[in-house]
């Protein structure tokens, strides 16, 4: 086999080299002449160009992909010619779809579509029967309220495969569920329940990384005892009668779990953005949101009423020109600087199984002093050795991100969110934020699954169980996606994340894939448009200490059989070994200013 020896570079900032060649690698971190936005304009030309990018080797520009790997064995270095951000290997791929895929998967949703205009057509002469919400004969004067493109989708498209979500289980989420069985009489359109239960099926869906989502063992044995002692709900805010010595101690444990100086929990994660965002920003100010944010993310930064400019997934180009450009032109109109620059990144992007590419982040953040809003819903206790998150991944001072936002309902098996940061910064939350000042708190036995949860990650509890969780998360997830990729599957993300994306592209191997796994017993959670773009469907697997290899394995051989009748083994590099291999090769060409 040859070997061809790639130099490949990180991309983003600003420190220079040639295609190929690396020059100077050591630019000083927040070495950029910026004032702060709230102090005036800096001097952003002195800076290689953000936009000055060539392709090299063998990937193109896709927001940051590559497209795909060498066929020939290749050794990258790029760790060492990063600046010294990375202290790890940082490998992470997004193998581009192949041509006759993609032609594929339109020609699939062109012939969906076309057979629902027929059927609309046939509906609305009553030849066939509708089921669908539409407007009454009195109400046809109004402006339609049902019949979008978002409709005409669901209606025709979302229904053919609608049994493949919303199936209620009837069990604790762990490595295995029980599921009800329920069948649809009216090409899901209505279910029944046979009252059936389909017993422990594999489960691949849910967020239980750790596996501390159980209903026995010490974490709810605690929640019992709590439960008998406090009852399951509060009945109040945290500043009227809802703050319980239990929330005292979980904000203690929290802050000193993630080396921050404080920390405030909330009842719900998907509140905690949405309703501390508007509290830290709002008009006069910019938000810097990557596009594949959560939905959270997105209400918060939308409720703010700050200015939201989106960059290109993981893409520091993208980031860095916006900040650039931010700082150059000031706020439209008045051209004042920004009041504040408040930069949205998630640890583990739910989708994709991408990492944030964190020391990259915050060097950009240093430079053109903004501030940082880390959401690690599905990252804390997943990544890093001892389960603190991508800052611990990264080998990162935690004082580098502004705002450490979680929540409790992956890893820790429980519910609520947290945010973690300076005294100031959650003294300042605890007042101004409307999830504190008018949510009822956390429930006790909730919190009690938290605390014990989270002190057996810190081995406080006297064991080394909650850190082998950890170890084993690890080991399965390079594991499973390891073998996946052996198997000649396109896998999305990065070779640590315990998401697990892997592509389906057509819109009829969504539902035929669910239905498959799940008649072999495995559970799985397939995702399509809007949730993703149109031609890249996909199954996405969610690996959890929990699993045995035993499991593990099951499910690898059901899914090569799954993927032989269904021809899901789309990837033009079978076998190749894993590499340290770069995000992509984009370099900066040398530039005068
Ligand atoms: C990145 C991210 N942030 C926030 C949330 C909301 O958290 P919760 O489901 O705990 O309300 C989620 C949910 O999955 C998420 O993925």
């Amino acid at each position: 086999m040859t070997r061809t020896r790639v130099i490949g570079s990180r991309v983003g900032l600003g420190f220079r080299c040639r295609a190929g060649v690396v020059a100077d690698p050591k630019r000083p971190e927040g070495a950029g002449r910026m004032e702060r936005p709230e102090q005036g304009l800096g001097e952003p030309d002195s800076h290689p160009r953000a936009n000055g990018c060539s392709l090299t080797g063998y990937g193109a520009l896709r927001n940051g992909y590559v497209r795909g790997l060498p066929e020939t064995e290749t050794e990258i270095h790029h760790i060492a010619h990063n600046g010294g951000l990375y202290k790890r290997p940082f490998n992470e791929a997004f193998e581009e779809t192949p041509m006759l895929v993609a032609v594929l998967t339109y020609v699939g949703y062109g012939v969906l579509t076309l057979f629902g205009y027929l059927r609309d057509f046939l509906r609305q002469w009553k030849i066939e029967k509708c089921n669908h919400a539409s407007e009454r004969e009195e109400q046809k004067d109004f402006v339609p309220l049902y019949q979008d493109f978002e409709n005409f989708y669901t209606r025709n498209l979302y229904m053919r495969i609608r049994d493949s979500w919303n199936r209620p289980i009837c069990s604790v989420p762990g490595a295995k569920v029980d599921m009800m069985e329920r069948l649809s009489h009216d090409y899901n359109w209505t279910f029944t329940y046979t009252g059936r239960v389909i017993k422990d099926v594999i489960n691949m869906g849910s967020y239980n990384y750790l596996g501390f989502a159980q209903n026995t063992g010490i974490c709810k044995e605690a929640a019992a005892k709590v439960l008998t002692q406090y009852g399951a709900g509060v009945c109040s805010t945290r500043q009227e009668m809802g703050n319980l010595d239990k929330h005292e101690e979980l904000e203690k444990l929290v802050a000193r779990f993630l080396g921050v100086e404080a920390a405030m929990t909330y009842g719900m994660g998907f509140s905690t953005n949405s309703m501390n965002i508007p509290a830290l920003v709002g008009k006069g100010c910019l938000i810097l949101s990557d596009e594949l944010n959560h939905a959270s993310l997105v209400l918060g930064a939308r409720l703010s009423g700050a200015t939201i400019r989106i960059f290109k997934h993981n893409n520091m180009q993208s980031l860095e020109k916006l900040l650039r450009d931010a700082i150059v032109h000031g706020q439209p109109r008045t051209r004042r600087p920004w009041k504040k620059i408040l930069i949205l990144v998630e640890g583990i992007y739910s989708m994709e199984g991408s990492i944030v590419r964190l020391p990259e982040v915050i060097a950009l953040k240093k430079k053109y002093k903004s501030y940082l809003y880390l959401d690690e819903a599905h990252s804390i206790g997943a990544l890093g050795l001892t389960g603190r998150g991508v800052v611990e991944y990264f080998g990162l001072n935690p004082e580098d991100v502004d705002v450490m936002m979680g929540t409790f309902t992956k890893s820790f098996g429980a519910a609520g969110g947290y945010i973690g940061g300076k005294k100031e910064l959650i003294d300042y939350l605890r007042t101004h934020s409307h999830s504190a000042v008018y949510a009822t708190s956390l429930s006790p036995p909730v919190m009690e699954q938290i605390l014990t949860s989270m002190k057996c990650i810190m081995g406080e509890d006297g064991t080394t169980f909650g850190k082998e969780c950890v170890q084993q998360l690890a080991e399965n997830t390079r594991y499973f996606r390891r073998r996946l990729k052996e198997m000649g599957f396109i896998i999305y993300g990065n070779e640590d994340s315990p998401v697990v994306p892997l592509m389906l592209y057509m819109p009829a191997k969504i539902g035929a894939f669910g239905r498959e796994m799940l008649k072999r017993n495995i559970g799985v959670v397939v995702v399509g448009f809007p949730a993703t773009p149109i031609i890249e469907s996909r199954a996405r697997f969610c690996v959890s200490a929990a699993h045995t290899k035993e499991i593990l394995d099951i499910v690898l051989k059901e899914l090569d059989e799954v993927a032989d009748l269904l021809q899901l083994k789309y990837s033009r590099h079978r076998l190749v070994p894993l590499l340290d291999r770069p995000f992509d090769e984009t370099t900066y060409e040398e530039t005068e200013d």
